[in-house]
Parts: C-alpha cells; structure tokens; sequence
C-alpha cells in the first residue's frame, strides 16, 4: 500500500512517518512538504535512505504535482498546514492559501484519481473556547466557533473534507486533535519553547495571567489515534482526540518544565497578551475511546520529562533552528521581552 502524507517534515507529520514505516515496514511512504520554515529534513534523517520511503519537496496547491502524486498513492494522510496561530494573526494569508486552498486542491485531486481514503489532520481550536470555570469538554457534536485566522482556516478546511464526502462521496475521515507536544516541535510553540529557552538560561514568555487552559497530548499517542482511524474509523466520521491533562495552565506547565530543569520562577516574564486569546480547551475522547479502543497512554508529568529530557539531548536540533531567522522573528513577537 502506498500512502501520501502531506507536511511529513513538520513536528507531528515526522513523528508520523516514523512510526509507520515501524509500524508497516511493507508500505511505500511518499511525503510531500514544501519544507516551509517548519519543515525539517532532519527529522526523517533515520530513514531517508529507505527505499520505500520517497520525500518531494512542493507545495500542496501545486495542482500538477499534487496529481502526479495521487495517481501512486492508495490513502492520504493530510498534515500539511500553517500551523502558528500568533503568525495567523501576523500575516493570515498564508494560512488561506495553504490549509483553505491547498486541502481543496488535495481532495480534487484524491476525488479524481480515486483514493481509498483521504484522513484529514485537525484541531480541538475550530470550536472556539471555553471560559476557565466551564466543566464541558469540545466534542464531535460541538458547533464550529473559531476565534484567530488558523482556526478559522482549519474550521474551512474541515468543512470543504466533509463536502467532499457528502457531495462526491470521497472516503474520508477528520481527526480534531487537542495541542500535542513530543519530540521535534518546532520551538516556536509553548513547550519547545520553554524548554529551549531555559537551556539557554533565558526567560520565558508567558501570554496575559498565564491561566489559559489547553489539553495536551502527547505526539505518538497522537499518532496511534491517526493509525486506528485509517485502519477502522468509519467513512465520513469525525474523531476527537485528547489528552489526560485536566484543567492545566500554561503558567503551570512552565512551572512543571522550570522544576524538571531545576531553574526558579525568576525566569518567568509575563508579556503582552496574545489578542483574542482563546481562555481553554478541552477535548471529550470517549467516541474514539468507544467505537476504536483508543486512549492516550501515560501519565502527563511523566512525558514532559521526557520531552524536556529529548531537547537535552537533541541540542543540534533546535540551536540550528533557533538561528538568525528565527531571532527576527522572536524579536518581533515578544518585543516587550
Ligand atoms: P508544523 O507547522 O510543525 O508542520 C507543518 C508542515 O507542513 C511543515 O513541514 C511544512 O513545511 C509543511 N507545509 C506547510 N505549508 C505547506 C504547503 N503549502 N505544501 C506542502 N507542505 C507544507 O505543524 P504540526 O504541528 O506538525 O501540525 C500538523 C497538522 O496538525 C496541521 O494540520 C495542524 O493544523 C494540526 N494540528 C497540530 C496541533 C499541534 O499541537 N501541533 C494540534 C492540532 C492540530
Ligand atoms: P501554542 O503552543 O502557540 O499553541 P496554541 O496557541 O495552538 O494553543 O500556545 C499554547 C498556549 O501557550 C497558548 O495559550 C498560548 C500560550 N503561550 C505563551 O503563554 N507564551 C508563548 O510564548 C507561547 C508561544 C504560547
């Protein structure tokens, strides 16, 4: 079987391949990134040189390529997106581009060349937020609300794959997935962040009061979830996928990664908040607990150890990333620093 995974070279598209050509060693893997600043070909260094596995560089709205492609692959797996809310609100349009038109282009294309199935990666972020006293957890049933330009682009690109299902009968299945973190993220987004920065003994950025709530999951768990909905989710379902953290805020995260590297509370600095932000997630997994037998598998507290324990180790990684480009943008991000 031949499966085309988009965006393989960003964070969880990576841990994906990984753990496919594992998992099923008889597959061919091809991945189609454009190798944006979020795309690293040093993730998939292990096993690049296997014969069945085939890295394109191009992008998903390329319409002759995007079907060039299909006609090899039997099932899609779509990771491929802009995937930074606080860029959202700096610069949207390339959040229109890639993950409103790129996934339409996609589904023309698997619609054409009749693919088994097309699995659509999303986010918990498409409905909306939760005040911090709200006990009730997003699910397959909650009414779409996003509040930045990612989530409303995801909430599009979600709506055009269940089109597809509906009008064109395309085979398709949705995961909406809460934030996960693991090896490979890009250290931009809160933990690689963190974590990175206090390694090199700076400070960290912490959004408004730092009481927002997210759900967290951890990245192969994640990607469990993905395998299981390929292999037995049902056509044209959406799958909502979470983790086991209840009620933890950002502050208490850092908490918890400035205890694990043995750093005090000196390093925090509350900044300037993100505009709109949204207050907290949290994700009801029992359908996919259900229907598949799926939950996530160990304990929060012992996985940020070891994704903290990973970055210790993997210092080339994020120094290399953490470069000239990057300085720009932290610059501008967190001017207030
Ligand atoms: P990422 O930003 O780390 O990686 C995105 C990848 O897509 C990169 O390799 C990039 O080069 C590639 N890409 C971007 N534009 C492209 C284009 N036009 N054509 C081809 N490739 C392109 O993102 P991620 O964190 O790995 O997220 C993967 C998917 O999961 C996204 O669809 C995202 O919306 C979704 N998601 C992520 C999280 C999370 O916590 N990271 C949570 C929920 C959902
Ligand atoms: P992020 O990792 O950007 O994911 P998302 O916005 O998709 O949830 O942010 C996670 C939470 O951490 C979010 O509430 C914003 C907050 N945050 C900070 O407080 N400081 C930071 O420097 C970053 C990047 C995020």
């Amino acid at each position: 079987m031949t499966i085309l995974v988009t965006g393989g070279s960003g964070f969880i598209g990576s841990n994906f391949i990984l753990y496919w050509m594992k998992k099923y060693p008889a597959d061919e893997v091809i991945n189609l990134d454009k190798l944006t600043y979020a795309g690293n070909p040093e993730n998939l260094k292990s096993v690049e040189n296997e014969k069945n596995y085939k890295f394109v560089r191009g992008d998903i709205c390329n319409r002759e390529l995007v079907d060039k492609l299909m006609k090899d692959a039997d099932i899609v797996c779509h990771f491929a997106a802009e995937s930074h809310v606080d860029r959202s609100i700096k610069k949207p349009s390339a959040f229109m581009e890639t993950n409103i038109i790129g996934t339409h282009v996609l589904l023309e294309s698997a619609l054409k060349n009749k693919v088994k199935k097309f699995h659509h990666i999303s986010t918990d972020e498409v409905f909306g937020s939760l005040e911090l006293d709200d006990k009730s957890k997003f699910s397959e049933e909650t009414a779409y609300n996003p509040r930045s330009p990612y989530a409303a682009s995801k909430a599009a690109s979600d709506h055009l794959v269940r089109t597809y299902f509906h009008t064109y009968g395309l085979p398709i299945t949705i995961t909406n997935c809460s934030n996960n973190f693991g090896p490979f993220q890009y250290p931009e987004k809160l933990i690689p962040l963190v974590v990175t920065n206090l390694l090199e003994g700076k400070k960290v950025p912490v959004y408004g009061d730092g009481q927002n709530i997210r759900d967290w999951l951890y990245v192969e768990d994640h990607c469990k979830a993905i395998d299981l909905v390929l292999h037995e989710g049902q056509i044209g379902e959406t799958y909502c996928v979470g983790g086991l953290t209840c009620d933890m805020s950002n502050l208490g995260i850092v908490k918890k990664i400035l205890r694990i590297l043995g750093k005090d509370e000196s390093f925090i600095t509350f900044v300037k908040d993100r505009p709109g932000h949204d207050r907290k997630y949290a994700v009801d997994w029992s359908k996919i607990k259900n229907e598949l037998g799926w939950e996530p598998v160990a304990d929060f507290d012992i996985l940020l150890e070891k994704t903290v324990n990973w970055y210790q180790k993997n210092e080339d990684w994020w120094k290399r990333l953490k470069s000239e480009t990057f300085q720009k943008y932290y610059k501008e991000q967190y001017s207030d620093i």
